[in-house]
């Protein structure tokens, strides 16, 4: 009931914002056109569409009109109208967001950054770089690599998306095990307000202890609180080698206690995820790839990745944490032995969410506990699978205690997915909660989670977060409805 009740206000809210926020208009458009110039502010049905979604299940709000800023001064001049006018701004990457953070759920304007798409400065003397928010992830990871340099973090989509949507939403990916997310590497932020000014948030230092700390507030902040417009990050020297290993297991719950075993006996793989076998099957039907054999009693795979300089010492980790896996009930451990063995193990791995979501409509929650408490998560949502009538498909960041868990609708009537599935997630985030953990780990809030944001925060906590949207945008234009909007 108290869940229904949720998806309405949801609902009400967005209806809300319509009304509240002002329609582009002809003289609103002509404007934005003497800023940018005619060919950066769209209005077509093509351009419209293609911004009205992003990755999160099959969300769709039309905005009114796309605008595609080339510098930070255009930013400026347009955040200072819209503030004014009172239009609904809300900023876009790559959109492959998971939680509906680029969804106009209010109409007005998407802010589309695509035309920031220059690596600025690489200082490899102090090990940073300089960069504009509409860099693909991995082509700066690239352009890192060849200076000798490393960016470590890598979500899934990294060949999509954007450095600046990664820092929006403070995303994760395999490495972040070892390496940290991306709020351990941005140093310095460029942003412009809901007011036009143009602020940079800290310095480019490796400490600093100067006054509130901006820059990590903007960090996964979903753009709500500032257009980011340059990104100065931390990087580490290239690192020369890795060794990659599949493990498959006859019992799902061993592989996510053999996680905490391998940390308990002292290493720290580069990469350490636990895939179901569903995520797996489903991965390889979708990439079309033989891949690998799937006997019919495994449940679940762990794809164990070490990394660093040394050859032997790569081979000696990688053996030790082979000895610490054969104490549970496996079978043959693959061990990658080419470049294209490794990249055929890392695509099924990073198309499991694609898979799933070709295969069926599903939701998708990001959950996240400490690292011991995997077993139990990952029994307790197969447990609520029995309980609420739901299939899901877990995978992902098993070092990080990250798990997503994948629902997909399958055989579940529409009545129970709209009503009977949402009391089943806030069950689950209930938890997740006690088990220590929170409701996302990397995929952020945004539209889609914050119904829920009750069970992570008290009202102390939200009032503080509502106070700090207040100060940045008073007047609520920046990603409306988003977080706990
Ligand atoms: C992944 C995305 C969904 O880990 O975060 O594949
Ligand atoms: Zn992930």
């Amino acid at each position: 009931m108290h869940c229904s009740a949720a998806w309405l206000s949801q609902f009400n809210f967005v209806q809300l914002c319509t009304m509240f926020y002002k329609k582009v208009l002809q003289e609103d458009i002509a404007c934005f056109e003497s800023i940018l110039g005619a060919p950066f502010v769209l209005t077509d049905v093509e351009h419209l569409e293609r911004c009205a979604s992003d990755h999160t299940e099959d969300l769709k709000y039309m905005p009114e009109v796309v605008l595609q800023p080339g510098t930070t001064e255009e930013v400026s001049i347009i955040m200072k109208y819209c503030n004014s006018e009172q239009i609904a701004v809300t900023p876009r990457g790559a959109g492959t967001g998971l939680s509906g953070g680029a969804l106009p759920v209010s109409g007005g304007i998407v802010l589309d950054m695509k035309r920031f798409n220059k690596i600025l400065n690489v200082d490899s003397r102090n090990f940073q770089v300089t960069t504009e928010p509409g860099v693909i992830t991995q082509e700066l990871q690239e352009h890192l690599k060849a200076m000798g340099l490393f960016y470590p973090p890598d979500p899934a989509s990294k060949g999509s998306c954007f450095i600046g949507g990664n820092v929006s939403e403070n995303s994760g990916g395999p490495r972040a095990v070892k390496y940290g997310v991306v709020k351990d590497y941005v140093l310095n932020l460029e942003i412009v307000l809901p007011s036009g000014d143009v602020v940079w948030t800290g310095a480019n230092v490796l400490k600093n202890a100067t006054g509130y700390n901006l820059t990590q507030l903007i960090v996964g902040s979903e753009g709500t609180l500032g257009i980011i417009t340059k990104i100065v990050l931390r990087l580490i020297p290239a690192v020369k080698h890795d060794l990659l290993m599949l493990v498959p297991f006859r019992s799902a719950v061993q592989a996510c206690e053999a996680v905490n075993a391998i940390f308990l006996a002292g290493y720290t793989p580069s990469a350490l995820e636990f895939m179901e076998r569903d995520a797996i099957e489903w991965s390889m039907r979708y990439v079309q790839s033989a891949g690998i054999s799937l006997p019919d009693d495994i449940a679940a795979h762990l794809l164990i990745e070490v990394d660093g300089n040394y050859m032997d010492e790569l081979y000696r980790d990688a053996e030790a944490i082979s000895q610490i896996v054969q104490r549970y009930d496996i079978d043959e451990i693959l061990f990658a032995d080419s470049h294209e063995q490794k990249q055929m193990l890392w695509t099924l791995r990073r198309k499991v969410g694609e898979a799933v979501k070709s295969n069926s409509v599903y939701k998708e929650e990001d959950t996240v506990v400490p690292r011991a408490e995997l077993p139990e998560l990952l029994t307790i949502i197969k447990e609520l699978g029995r309980e609420f009538g739901f299939h899901s498909v877990c995978y992902g960041h098993a070092g990080d205690g990250n798990l997503h868990v994948n629902i997909v609708k399958a055989g579940m009537s529409d009545e129970d997915w709209k009503t009977k599935l949402p009391i089943g997630i806030r069950r689950l985030f209930m938890e997740v909660v006690r088990l220590g953990g929170t409701i996302s780990g990397e995929h952020g809030i945004g539209l889609v989670q914050k119904e829920f944001m009750d069970i992570a925060f008290s009202n102390t906590q939200m009032q503080l977060m509502k106070q700090i949207k207040q100060v940045f945008d008073p007047k609520g234009i920046l990603n409306p409805g988003k977080i706990f909007q």
